[in-house]
């Protein structure tokens, strides 16, 4: 698991480097090679093509990558017909798609782009890519209201064996949530992650981005309706694997902050003071190591009111919530 957690950052703190070495003076002795942020940028971006799973396109770079987990969404079928689950990526070393974590990735690549799409160059190309291969696996999973398929294989049988994706032979498992069983971080961060998308690709693609907008107000909806974490809908197939230990309510705010930057409306305004002083109280429940000023795929509150002091009206959802 740790592997992931360098993955997810990777294009954000790659591109959060190459501005501090355009703006700042360098600080290479002399005789020293000054490190090559935009070949490690390059190569960031080329590992997300090393985690794909599904089948591989023509402009596939790491050739020695084949298609694989073809009938993902198979086994998903018993009140439903089956569903198709091609796509994604894999975690870390792993060949379980986790898609807590992998919403979490698609956040932060958005934001990327959004952020720094000048300062990528060439590679803007390549960064869409990542991201349209992680967003069109969240349309998959979330095609059937009030239901979002958040994980895919059985994270036990996957960790006892260590084998290529191409050729394994161990149980792909598909796991849901839905009314009864709610998860509203998954759910949360799945809306963040389409939201922030529809930005990274409002003038490129407009037509994908309302397609994405439209899923990420959806699938918000049903986080928001249904409260529960997925940690106790799920239990032990998610947790101690990508169990939410910040409580779920900073994937709701940080859900509604994305989706009120995308829309460009006050519709979220109301959500987000709410989401604030429910975030608020949550805080107050944790425990100190739950509380830590971090952020990653488990706790968001750094980028939120990052995001949200980018925001027009942001002095007022910051005065409003902590009242
Ligand atoms: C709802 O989700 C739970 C937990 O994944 C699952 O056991 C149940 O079958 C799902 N309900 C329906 C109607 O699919
Ligand atoms: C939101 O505003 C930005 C900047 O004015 C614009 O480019 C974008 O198209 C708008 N998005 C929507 C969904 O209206």
């Amino acid at each position: 698991m740790a592997a992931n957690r360098v993955m997810f950052s990777c294009v954000f703190s790659m591109l959060v480097a190459l501005m501090a070495a355009a703006t700042m003076p360098s600080a290479v002795a002399e005789g020293e090679t000054p490190p090559n942020y935009a070949d490690a940028l390059s190569k960031c971006l080329l590992f997300y093509e090393g985690q794909r799973s599904g089948k591989l396109p023509p402009t596939q770079r790491l050739t020695w990558r084949k298609d694989s987990a073809l009938n993902d969404g198979q086994d998903a079928g018993v009140c439903i017909l089956s569903v198709d689950l091609v796509g994604g990526y894999y975690d870390a070393g792993d060949n379980v798609k986790f898609g807590f974590p992998m919403a979490f990735t698609g956040t932060l690549l958005s934001w990327s782009i959004i952020e720094f799409s000048e300062e990528l160059g060439p590679e803007l190309a390549h960064a869409h890519e990542a991201l349209r291969w992680l967003t069109d696996y969240l349309l998959k999973a979330t095609a059937q209201p009030n239901r979002i398929f958040v994980q895919v294989g059985d994270p036990y049988s996957d960790h006892n064996c260590w084998e290529r994706p191409e050729d394994m032979d161990t149980l792909r498992t598909t796991y849901q949530v839905n009314d009864t069983h709610p998860g509203s971080e998954v759910a949360g961060e799945t809306a963040a992650a389409l939201a922030a998308a529809s930005i990274a690709f409002r003038s490129s693609d407009p037509a994908y981005a309302d397609e994405l907008l439209s899923r990420a107000k959806t699938v918000y909806d049903f986080g928001h309706t249904y409260q529960g974490s997925y940690g106790t809908s799920l239990g032990k197939w998610v947790c101690p694997f990508y169990c939410d230990y910040s409580g779920y309510q900073d994937e709701l705010l940080w859900g509604a902050a994305w989706l009120n930057r995308a829309t460009n409306s006050s519709q979220y305004e109301n959500h987000i003071i709410h989401g604030i002083q429910q975030h608020m109280q949550m805080k107050t429940q944790l425990d100190e190591t739950a509380r830590e000023w971090f952020f990653g795929w488990d706790n968001k509150e750094a980028g939120i009111y990052i995001l949200l002091q980018t925001q027009k009206a942001h002095n007022n959802y910051l005065d409003n919530g902590s009242k």
